[in-house]
């Protein structure tokens, strides 16, 4: 075994020339350094976990139900939380629900069960990174819709949905990642009469439906379809933006046909997602009172959090470099004049020690060399205003004009 390299290069599968180490993890190695500020990870907030909770309902747990909870269980998971679950999504019941091991867990499924090679997926540009990775390894081909303030541009996807045929479209109607738009209501039932129109399945990603800053929360793409008669959108939500992301427990609710596919692909990935997770999970959400006091602490933290990036955004950016201001979620998105390559700001900005995650990866097409992402969610007073104070200093540069401090 001289060169393992060629060895094993003759024998992996062609797929894996799709998958790639992701810009994000590249840019975490860096930002380890000492002094280095970080808005690149898109990290719940880890000073929030409810820790004291977890160890006390594992202790409640495994006096309830001992071995039963370190046993291999059923693929579709924990009855009791699928029936949570079902709970909470209009006319589903527990045989809508399939647990899994994180929404990425999920998105993988879905794309196993639903793209061949060649297969056409639309999805928002931009669109979640790591879908585009869990999806790639199935060889689709994506076909990108632009989106304006409030989310997808309606007559690009009626056209787009006129020319294709497509398995699905990838939607994120709730504070996207990365953009953080939130789709207005009119915006959602255009969406989904035009999915209906040309028979498009619609999957949605809610991974952050719960961390709404102020007013109500919105109905569900698959709330709306179900108005409709249901049948068209496979939802999928997680509780790592609620509890802790390492528990990986997470929830796909779709119609029978494809919760029965995804069944059988997460029999041959995982068995089942871990019992006593699983369990941990259903104890924590079925005291709704508790469970509604933790994410209020969520959402006064992350709206406090945007806050002051807001401000040092004001105070540090040159006027045309714009944002959306994020009514929920983790992240602010920053669109630069068409001369500044986000990659090479960020290579300014790691001599600055400061990191943030270029908005290019985040397209399928690849267009958005203009634009990245900033995550708020775990970052200090002190970290914002020195970090955007950083960011301010490397735009300046790359735009050949005096930083305002
Ligand atoms: C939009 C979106 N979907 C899915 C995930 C994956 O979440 P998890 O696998 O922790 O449920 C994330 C994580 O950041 C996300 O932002």
């Amino acid at each position: 075994m001289d060169n393992l390299e060629s060895y094993y290069q003759s024998r992996f599968a062609a797929r894996t020339q799709r998958i790639q180490a992701s810009t994000i993890r590249e840019i975490l190695k860096l930002t380890t350094q000492p002094g280095f500020i970080s808005f690149a990870g898109g990290l719940p907030a880890a000073d929030l976990f409810p820790i004291e909770r977890i160890a006390e309902a594992t202790q409640r747990i495994l006096q309830a139900h001992g071995a039963q909870a370190l046993q291999y269980s059923t693929t579709e998971g924990y009855l009791p939380l699928r029936e949570w679950v079902a709970g909470r999504m209009p006319g589903a019941t527990p045989e809508h629900v399939q647990i899994v091991s994180g929404s990425q867990q999920g998105l993988d499924l879905i794309g196993k069960v639903f793209i061949d090679p060649g297969s056409k997926v639309l999805v928002e540009a931009p669109t979640y990174l790591g879908a585009l990775s869990a999806f790639n390894p199935y060889e689709p081909e994506y076909i990108s819709v632009g989106m304006d303030e409030e989310g997808l541009q309606l007559d690009e996807l009626e056209a787009a949905l006129k020319a294709h045929h497509f398995k699905f479209m990838y939607v994120l109607p709730t504070f996207q990642n990365p953009s953080g738009r939130l789709m207005g209501l009119e915006r959602r039932k255009a969406i989904v009469e035009l999915a209906r129109k040309y028979q498009t399945p619609i999957l949605e990603d809610d991974a952050y439906a719960e961390l709404y800053f102020s007013g109500k929360p919105l109905p569900t793409l698959y709330a709306l379809d179900q108005e409709l008669g249901g049948g068209n959108v496979v939802y999928l939500s997680t509780s790592s933006k609620t509890l802790a992301p390492g528990l990986r427990v997470a929830w796909v609710v779709g119609p029978k046909p494809v919760i029965q596919k995804i069944v059988y692909a997460k029999q041959g990935a995982d068995l089942h997602t871990p019992t006593l997770n699983q369990m941990l999970v259903y104890e924590l959400v079925r005291d709704g009172e508790w469970f509604q006091a933790q994410i209020g602490k969520i959402r006064h933290t992350y709206q406090t959090r945007r806050t002051w990036m807001l401000e040092a955004l004001q105070k540090y950016m040159p006027e045309d470099i714009g944002w959306i201001v994020p009514e929920g979620g983790m992240f602010f998105w920053l669109t630069a004049p068409a001369q500044l390559d986000s990659l090479e700001l960020l290579k300014q900005a790691v001599e600055e020690k400061m990191a943030f995650v270029p908005g290019q990866p985040f397209y399928a097409d690849g267009s958005g060399k203009n634009t990245l992402r900033l995550s708020y969610s775990s970052a200090s007073h002190e970290q914002i205003a020195e970090g955007i104070k950083r960011l301010g200093r490397a735009v300046h540069k790359m735009l050949g004009r005096e930083p305002v401090v």
